[in-house]
């Protein structure tokens, strides 16, 4: 049987290997989530989704061959062993990479967001590993097999081999390989994402078991597709047209939908706690006080707001420990 990885890497031919490959790839946060798969094997979506980068954020791969005869794995200088909770899906990712090339690989990675805790590092981290696998091997892969690549290993990993916003398209082929995001050509200087930092340990549950618990339980998930097509028309319009307030409203709204599957399905599934709902009334208090921010939120208990850069003292005045992001800044790319 064919695998995925090896319809995509059909024109693989084997180019000398350099030395080590090397990667930085950035977090991404949805503001029009992922929620749902048509393929989970694939990590073919339900819907399109479409996001903003994290610059700074994310992951660096390093990978090397092996002359042994199993992969090694390492994460901020410890190596993994096969118990750890990571292990597995990386290991099968490199297996996938080494069915076609033949090698075993030393891969190292380091993180400079939290992982696991809703920060969307499975994101970066396996869109890192397929630019460091593509510069280890010399395979010059399109931006779109690349995006098809990373995300074999992480639905979301699709939209972090590009910055900015990045549409990914559901596609509808069986082999995947019409699913992929692009960047869209448009900028908004005065963004900012802060990211609101409530508890940093990892999560009680993976976002693939949350999303097919929800697909198979939640009778409110039949509606999930419908709100998405009209939702990212909106937030598409909105960064057309820099209308922040349709893009906040929109954005909010589109991730306490996907909560809300989540929370209607059977048993129910949380990742907010305490401090996350006291955190979302302090921005509707902001809101109530003429600050306009809105949040997101991903499988995890922490936010991320959303504002503009002339209202950053006031957003400080409510979280000053924010974490502020400007994606398209100076610090942005
Ligand atoms: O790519 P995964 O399997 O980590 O799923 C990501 C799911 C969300 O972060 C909740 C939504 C999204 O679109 O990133």
């Amino acid at each position: 049987m064919v695998t995925p990885m090896q319809l995509l890497l059909n024109d693989y031919q084997a180019h000398d290997a350099i030395n080590e490959g090397k990667a930085f790839a950035n977090s991404n946060i949805a503001l029009i989530k992922y929620w749902g798969k048509r393929d989970a094997d694939l990590n073919l979506p339900i819907t399109d989704s479409l996001s903003i980068h994290l610059p700074g954020l994310g992951t660096e791969a390093s990978v090397r061959i092996l002359d042994g005869d199993c992969h090694q794995i390492s994460i901020d200088g410890f190596a993994l062993g096969t118990d750890h909770a990571a292990f597995k899906g990386l290991n099968n990712y490199l297996t996938a990479i080494s069915d076609i090339t033949k090698h075993h690989y030393h891969l190292s990675l380091r993180f400079t967001i939290p992982v696991a805790a809703g920060f969307a590092s499975s994101a970066s981290c396996f869109a890192s590993i397929a630019l460091a696998c593509n510069d280890l091997h010399q395979w010059n892969l399109s931006t779109k097999n690349l995006s098809i690549m990373a995300r074999l290993g992480s639905g979301s990993a699709c939209r972090s081999i590009e910055a900015g916003f990045c549409h990914w398209h559901a596609g509808e082929s069986d082999n995947g390989l019409d699913s992929y995001a692009t960047q869209l050509d448009l900028t908004w200087p005065e963004l900012c994402i802060g990211l609101l930092h409530i508890d940093n340990t990892p999560k009680p549950y993976s976002s693939r078991l949350a999303m097919s618990h929800t697909q198979k339980t939640s009778f409110l998930y039949q509606a999930w597709p419908t709100q998405v097509a009209h939702d990212l028309k909106v937030v598409q319009q909105a960064i057309n047209t820099h209308d922040f307030q349709a893009l906040g409203e929109t954005a909010e709204h589109n991730a306490e939908s996907m909560h809300a599957c989540m929370s209607s399905a059977k048993p129910a599934l949380f990742y907010s706690q305490g401090n996350t709902l006291a955190a979302k009334a302090q921005v509707f208090k902001a809101r109530e006080q003429g600050i306009p921010m809105y949040y997101t939120q991903d499988a995890g208990p922490n936010l991320k707001c959303l504002f503009l850069q002339h209202d950053l003292d006031a957003v400080l005045d409510v979280f000053p420990n924010l974490q502020v992001i400007q994606p398209f800044g100076d610090a942005g790319e």
